[in-house]
């Protein structure tokens, strides 16, 4: 099936370079030449584990280019999955997806198409979209569309650090349409998904037993709320975690034992009940404050959602003030930082609690260094002035150290020679960020470990 898609970020690009492993013809367009110019290449923008052997695999395939006319006229599916930067009072920026839109509008030819809203946007924003297809289209042509296209949702529910599992093998799809006509377009195009009858690439096996994936076909606000509904759960999940961590510190309990303890129950589920220093990254901070910030609009209150917020960030401060409470001083104190990606697999800083924690600890007068094995390049490049002195190995980031914080639980950090690690730090003190590390292993290290 000829499908276009709008933007090469973590969403774009790895539904592409999917949808194209799976037989369709894909066309991959982006505004940023120097990215289009790379992938055409064959050259990755992101570290996304597996996403540049994938992409070798559809290259038959795939195609990449800057201009909107190669890849739209004549496309059964077109895929917007543009960015959404949070502005800054928080709401979401929809220019890149009026861009695109309008673009799509102006280039639309064929019998039917599909436009479809993959990037994450406010409630209601399907019908948005198809205003400003039709009025591209008739500014283009002079006379209105014809009944040529539909527009969709189908949001993105994929991991970064994990993206193309999630992609192929993922919970449920789910698609909105108020067509019927859009919604077996949709079903065609995931069909080798949601019948799990394509061949998996050597490196990502299908999990066992995975049998169909379900389809969730719903009207176009019901898909759109899924999204945020999903993602606000998930947010507060993790907050409701770390508020009862709070408590378990208190009253002396174990919290990954308490964790496991109720994850268990099949209604309560394991996932997302890692407790720690919270959720970062591009979504759950902008998704969340816009669920809020679209009940507002309905006079509507949302206290739950609100807090999960309001936890998740008052855990980045705790991290400070635990340093504080263990070395009493920390202007002249030099604190090393394990990982500055959001998440482990990823080079993505997006509201990265490591680079907040930074500036927390800079402005109280210490001394910043920070490792990460993947994200530091970006680091680097993107924050060269928060006052942070980026470290090439771990050991390096810990050397004179007063204390090393555990931000980012990437796999090598726990099987680092803690020995040397110890030997390199000034106060052997190790901030566990994420329950993460080997506490009896540091301990013969003779460094001490605490939780947040
Ligand atoms: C999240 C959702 O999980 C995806 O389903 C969704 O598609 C995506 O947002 C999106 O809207 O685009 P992502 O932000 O890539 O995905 O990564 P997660 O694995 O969800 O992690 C988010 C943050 O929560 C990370 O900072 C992670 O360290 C933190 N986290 C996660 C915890 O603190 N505890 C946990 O138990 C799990």
């Amino acid at each position: 099936m000829k499908t276009a898609i709008l933007g090469t970020g973590y969403v774009g690009l790895t539904t592409g370079v999917c949808l194209a492993y799976l037989g369709h013809e894909v066309t991959c367009v982006d505004t940023e030449e120097e990215k289009i110019l790379g992938l055409q290449r064959g050259e990755c923008p992101i570290y996304e584990p597996w996403l540049q052997e994938l992409l070798e695999l559809s290259r038959p395939r795939l195609r990449f280019t800057t201009r909107c006319e190669e890849a739209v006229p004549g496309a059964a599916v077109v895929i917007i999955a543009v960015g959404t930067p949070p502005r800054a009072d928080g709401g979401p920026d929809l220019n890149y997806v009026r861009q695109a839109a309008e673009a799509v509008g102006a280039n639309l030819e064929g019998e039917f198409t599909v436009v479809v809203n993959k990037s994450t946007v406010p409630i209601g924003s399907g019908n948005w979209v198809g205003a400003l297809v039709r009025e591209a289209y008739a500014a283009r042509r002079g006379r209105k569309p014809p009944n040529c296209f539909a527009v969709a949702s189908n949001p993105e529910f994929l991991r970064e650090g994990s993206a193309l599992y999630d992609t192929l093998y993922p919970d449920r799809v789910v698609v909105g349409a108020d067509e019927t006509r859009a919604l077996e377009v949709l079903y065609s195009l995931y069909r080798p998904i949601l019948e799990q009858s394509f061949t998996p690439p050597t490196f990502l096996p299908r999990p066992e037993g995975l049998g169909a994936v379900p389809l969730i076909a719903t009207d176009l606000a019901s898909a759109e709320l899924i999204k945020y509904a999903a993602n606000a759960f998930l947010a507060l999940k993790i907050s409701f975690i770390n508020e009862i961590a709070q408590l378990a510190e208190k009253v002396g309990a174990d919290i990954t034992q308490v964790a496991k303890g109720i994850g268990l129950d099949a209604r309560i589920g394991t996932r997302f009940l890692q407790a720690g220093i919270g959720w970062g990254g591009s979504c759950f901070g902008k998704d969340t404050a816009a669920l809020i910030a679209t009940a507002r609009e309905y006079n509507l209150a949302m206290p739950i959602v609100a807090a999960a917020r309001e936890v998740n960030y008052r855990q980045r401060e705790r991290v400070v003030e635990k340093l504080l409470a263990e070395l009493k001083i920390l202007k002249g104190r030099t604190i090393a930082l394990f990982g500055l990606a959001f998440k482990p697999n990823t080079d993505d800083l997006r509201d990265a609690p490591a680079l907040d924690i930074a500036r927390r600890l800079v402005e109280r007068g210490a001394a910043v260094r920070a490792h990460d094995p993947v994200a530091l390049a970006r680091a680097r490049r993107e924050f060269p002035d928060l006052g942070i002195v980026y470290c090439d190995t771990a050991q390096e980031a810990a050397a004179e150290a007063d204390a090393v914080v555990l931000v980012t639980e990437w796999r090598d950090y726990r099987s680092l020679d803690w020995d040397e690690i110890a030997r390199a730090m000034r106060t052997p003190l190790v901030l566990d960020g994420r329950h993460f590390l080997d506490r009896a292993r540091l301990e013969q290290a003779g460094l001490r470990c605490v939780g947040v």
